[in-house]
């Protein structure tokens, strides 16, 4: 049995409500309905967060290896642009991850073009509402099917 994170950034809280047109009608607990259905579905086990806090999200990250988390799949919202905190928490306890987002950030205003996770991150998946995290998760489940020096 694998262990997964789901760690939200901030203003994911506001799904549902947050500029639909961008983002979707999805609020975040059906997101995590989907992917708590799906990992328990495989026999593994899910944990969750959101926070709008900086310092919440790096400690989460930091506790990873103890917690026994096996791979971690993020959607660091605004912080993806901004957190070098974040960033440097990834690079040290080196559990793989995927960035995931909603919308493209690609194909929007040139801050949200750079990201300081992609270059660190196992994958990136985006511009794919919600099949983004569901496509992510697949992908972690795999994962744990494959050997690991085929990961
Ligand atoms: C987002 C894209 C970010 O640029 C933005 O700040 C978010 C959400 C997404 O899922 O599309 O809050 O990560």
């Amino acid at each position: 049995m694998a262990h997964f994170l789901v760690l939200h950034g901030p203003n994911l809280n506001l799904l549902g409500q947050r500029e639909p047109d961008i983002y979707g009608p999805q609020t975040l607990a059906d997101i995590n309905a989907l992917l708590r259905a799906k990992t328990e579905s495989c026999g593994h086990r899910l944990t969750v967060m959101q926070s709008n806090a900086e310092h919440e999200l790096v400690e989460a990250v930091q506790n990873a290896p103890g917690n026994h988390v096996d791979a971690i799949l993020i959607n660091p919202a605004a912080f993806t642009h901004t957190s070098v905190a974040l960033r440097d928490a990834f690079a040290a306890v080196r559990v793989p991850f995927i960035e995931v987002h909603l919308s493209n950030p690609h194909s929007r205003e040139p801050f949200r073009q750079q990201s300081y996770f992609s270059d660190l991150a196992k994958a990136v998946i985006c511009g794919m509402g919600v099949n983004s995290y569901t496509f992510a998760l697949e992908q972690m489940i795999q994962w744990q099917a494959t050997p690991a020096k085929q990961k």
